[in-house]
C-alpha cells in the first residue's frame, strides 16, 4: 500500500507548519469553531502519480481548473477546527489530487475515518487563486483564508469601504505596513461565503498585484511562498486594523503617518508602490 507520507518526505514539514499556523490563528482569536481555511501547492514534492478511478473517494468539481490538470494539495476540511490540526492532521486535512482535465479530484491522503469528508466550502476560491498563481509561474503556493478580528471591524466602517482608503489607514498605522505590503490589500466588497462569485473577485484583487484580499465583513486571503509568510502577513494587517480602532476609540481622528512620511519609506527601503 503506498503511504504518501513515507514516500514524499518533502511533506512533512509543510504538515508541520500547517499544525504550528493553527496554534498561532487559535491564539489570536482568527479561527473560531471552523473558521478558516488552507491550502498548499505540493505538486513538486509529489512522487506517486494515483488513478483516480481507482478512489474511491473521486469528487466532481463545479468547474473545471484544466490549468490545475494532475497538481497536488494539501488542503484543510471543511466544517473541521481548525485548532485540531495542531495534533491531527490526517483527520482535519487531506492531500488531494486534481485529474487530467481538471474537472474532479480524489483523496490521496487525510480525511480519515470520514467517508464525508470535503476539502473546505472555500475550495473555489483557493482553486481559483490556484489557478491565477499558475498563469503567472508564481513562486507562491500557500492560500490562507483565516477571520482577522480587527480588520473585519474596520471593514464595517462606511469610510473602509473602499480600497484606496482602506490602504491609506493601513499604511498609517505603523511603518511596517507600508514597508512590508508596498502595494497594499485588495478589498473584495462583501459577497457570500463559498460561492464562485467570491472566487472571481478575489483574483480580480489579487490581479491588482496584491498579496492579499480582504473580505469585507467576513476575512482575508493571503497568498505567500511559506505558511509563515502568509501568517505574518496577516499579522501585520490585522496589528495596523487594532491601532485604528485604538486611535479611534481614543477620540483622535488622524491619518497615522503623512504622506511625506510615507514617500520617505518608499524612497529608503526602494519600495515598489
Ligand atoms: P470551512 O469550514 O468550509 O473551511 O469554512 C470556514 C470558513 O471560514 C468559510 O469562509
Ligand atoms: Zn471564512
Amino acid at each position: 500500500m503506498f503511504d504518501l507520507l513515507n514516500d514524499c518526505p518533502g511533506l512533512a514539514p509543510w504538515l508541520e507548519q500547517t499544525a504550528e499556523l493553527s496554534g498561532y490563528l487559535w491564539d489570536k482569536g482568527w479561527a473560531e469553531r471552523n473558521a478558516g481555511n488552507l491550502s498548499i501547492d505540493v505538486t513538486d514534492i509529489i512522487t506517486e502519480q494515483s488513478a483516480c478511478a481507482a478512489d474511491p473517494l473521486c469528487r466532481d468539481l463545479s468547474f473545471a481548473y484544466p490549468q490545475l490538470a494532475g497538481r497536488y494539495f494539501i488542503v484543510t476540511g471543511t466544517g473541521h477546527r481548525f485548532r485540531d490540526l495542531a495534533h491531527d492532521a490526517p483527520h482535519h486535512a487531506c492531500v488531494l489530487h486534481l485529474s487530467d482535465d481538471g474537472r474532479v479530484f480524489h483523496l490521496v491522503w487525510g480525511g480519515e475515518d470520514d467517508p464525508d469528508f470535503r476539502p473546505t466550502s472555500e475550495f473555489p476560491a483557493h482553486l481559483r487563486v490556484h489557478e491565477f498563481l499558475r498563469q503567472r509561474s508564481a513562486a507562491e503556493r500557500v492560500v490562507l483564508h483565516t477571520h482577522p478580528t480587527e480588520l473585519i471591524a474596520l471593514t464595517h466602517l462606511p469610510e473602509y469601504q473602499n480600497e484606496a482608503a482602506l490602504n491609506r489607514a493601513l499604511w498609517g498605522a505603523h511603518p511596517e505596513v507600508k514597508v512590508t505590503v508596498p502595494r497594499g490589500v485588495g478589498l473584495v466588497p462583501y459577497t457570500a461565503p463559498g460561492t464562485e462569485a467570491l472566487a472571481l473577485a478575489t483574483v480580480a484583487a489579487l490581479r491588482r498585484d496584491h498579496p492579499a484580499a480582504v473580505w469585507a465583513m467576513h476575512g482575508i486571503v493571503a497568498v505567500a511562498r511559506e505558511v509563515m509568510e502568509a501568517f505574518d502577513l496577516v499579522d501585520t494587517l490585522n496589528k495596523a486594523a487594532q491601532i485604528i480602532l485604538l486611535r479611534r476609540g481614543a477620540g483622535v481622528a488622524s491619518p497615522g503617518l503623512n504622506d511625506a512620511q510615507l514617500a520617505e519609506l518608499v524612497r529608503l527601503f526602494h519600495l515598489k508602490d
